[in-house]
């Protein structure tokens, strides 16, 4: 080779073993790659990543994409795009049937464009069927990884490029002849657990003020109607050290609210090596200088101790507003669910929260349908909806998911009573929310403002600390503070309100 010019062969010596040292080569090699391909075409190559799911799947994406930018992609938001992700979820059959649905047409804008890479993950990808039917159907998806292993990107978009220019190699070396016994190669790497967690990775934050921040990943507690536990992986803490460090880091980048995410964070610490209690860790969160809120979910009532409810009552950080799910409102369908609570405890632990933290909202998920449900059962999760008051709810028809205990129980109910039970629940949480929303109407509340309205340009949108939305006039360079608005009229699920001088 000529010059001082590193190239991609001479930096191939043996990768690392070791993490997060095997990633960091990686992420060299494959900028090497990116930048060797873009200086060919005389363009940056793009990328887009479409987030299906939670806010698991959304912290998950951030972390895709500050690898994807470290290693030279540029972000578009349109799927015409040189790489293409789709962070995948499967809780529920519609949401797989949404990622086939446009998979079909990713493929046919590829059938034009041949050099555009369709990589999926997420927790889709931990199901071998869809894997299978992918390989079968979708042959040219170019990368298929899990959930365990979204670390590894830079290493695996390495070896997608590298097998991309084989390709093309070995189709410029047929030219002329008919192109034989070219095979397109999916990369596949999906792991079935892990306890590896590998920190301090690139993270491209979809808002400069607030970022989510993982506590822990999987989920033990196998409720009978959920995929979670299957596609995740068994319960894991990180370090308190470890959140701390990226608190403090992303509270000196400007970040003032951090959502803690886990699939129950009120488990969180069991498995350290020194226990911590959530309660205690959010002790910790709130020391952090700069940080004004913190939020976290979701929160299993199973697991919801007094020492949480009573560090809530006593700070000035933590959001008023806590997601707890019902699920049903019937004990025994909650047996049958293994949720280990039932509806008394239920009523008891949101009238203990709302005692102990005044002006708290309370959001949760319902299922309806389950299977064995009845008209009572459904009756009974009515009554605690309207009991509790409920500031928001989703709700959800029950799903069958391959392969959990609820898939194998007999008395499926049908599809038009779920449906009919359904409307009457959407009706009744609607009527409780309208109710209870309103509780802050013509009182000053602080917001963080979070974007421009998307209707009215000249209007803000942010949250009060209890989540709700507030719309009122103001200027883009409000966006990321915190402002007290006088809350002006309730409209039902959100607020129009007006800022007022000073800070509260
Ligand atoms: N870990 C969180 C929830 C993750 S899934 C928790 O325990 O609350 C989000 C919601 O999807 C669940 O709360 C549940 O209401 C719903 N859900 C999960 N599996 C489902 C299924 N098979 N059918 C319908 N809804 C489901
Ligand atoms: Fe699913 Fe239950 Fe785990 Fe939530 S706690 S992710 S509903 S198994
Ligand atoms: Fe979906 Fe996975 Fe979240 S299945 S709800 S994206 S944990």
């Amino acid at each position: 080779m000529e010059g001082s010019r590193t190239t991609i062969e001479e930096r191939d010596m043996t990768p690392p073993a070791m993490e997060p040292e095997r990633q960091q080569y990686f992420m060299e090699r494959a900028r090497l790659q990116v930048k060797e391909l873009s200086d060919r075409l005389g363009r940056p190559l793009t990328c887009c990543i479409n987030t299906f799911g939670c806010q698991m799947n959304a912290r998950d994406s951030e972390k895709l994409l500050g690898i994807l930018e470290t290693i030279g992609y540029r972000a578009v938001e349109s799927e015409e795009a040189d790489f293409v992700l789709y962070n995948t979820c499967t809780v529920r059959e519609n949401a797989n049937l949404r990622v086939y649905g446009r998979l079909g047409q990713l493929g046919a804008y590829k059938k034009k464009h041949p050099q555009m890479m369709i990589a999926l993950c997420g927790c889709m990808m931990q199901e071998k069927e869809v894997v299978d039917k992918i390989k079968k159907s979708y042959r040219y998806v170019d990368l298929i990884f899990g959930t365990h292993n979204i670390f590894k990107l830079a290493e695996l978009v390495s070896l997608c490029l590298d097998s991309r220019k084989k390709e093309d190699e070995s189709r410029k070396a047929a030219e002329g002849t008919p192109v034989k016994g070219h095979k397109h190669k999916m990369v596949i790497d999906v792991w079935e657990d892990t306890d590896q967690i590998v920190e301090d990775l690139p993270v491209e934050r979809k808002y400069p003020f607030k970022s989510g921040v993982n506590i822990m990943f999987g989920c033990n507690n196998f409720c009978s109607y959920c995929i979670v536990p299957y596609v995740r992986g068994r319960e894991r803490s990180r370090k308190p050290e470890e959140i701390i460090k990226e608190i403090r880091r992303l509270a000196s980048d400007g970040v003032v609210e951090v959502m803690l995410l886990g699939q129950n964070v009120n488990s969180y610490g069991k498995n350290l090596e020194t226990p911590m209690t959530f309660a205690g860790l959010l002790r910790e969160v709130e020391k952090v200088d700069g940080i004004r809120r913190i939020r976290f979910m979701t929160s299993h009532p199973k697991d919801l101790s007094d020492e949480l409810i009573e560090v809530m009552a006593g700070s000035g950080k933590i959001c008023r507003h806590l997601h707890l799910p019902l699920q049903s409102g019937s004990s025994r369908i909650l047996k049958e669910m293994n949720r280990h609570y039932t509806k008394e405890q239920f009523l008891d632990l949101a009238a203990r929260i709302k005692a102990a933290v005044p002006g708290i909202s309370l959001t949760t998920d319902i299922i309806v349908g389950f299977p064995g449900e009845t008209e009572e059962d459904f009756l009974e999760t009515l009554d605690v909806v309207r009991r509790v008051g409920f500031d928001s709810a989703f709700t959800f028809i029950y799903s069958k998911r391959t392969g959990t205990p609820a898939a194998a129980m007999e008395d499926q109910v049908p599809e038009d009573v779920v449906k009919e039970r359904f409307d009457r629940l959407l009706k009744e949480v609607q009527d409780i929310s309208a109710e209870v929303c309103c509780r802050d109407e013509h009182t000053v509340q602080e917001v963080l403002v979070e974007e421009v309205n998307d209707h009215s340009p000249e209007l803000m949108t942010g949250r009060l600390s209890n989540n709700t939305v507030v719309h009122f006039p103001g200027d883009v360079s409000l966006i990321g503070k915190l402002v007290p608005v006088y809350l002006e009229e309730s409209r039902g699920f959100y607020y129009m309100g007006k800022q007022v001088d000073g800070a509260l």
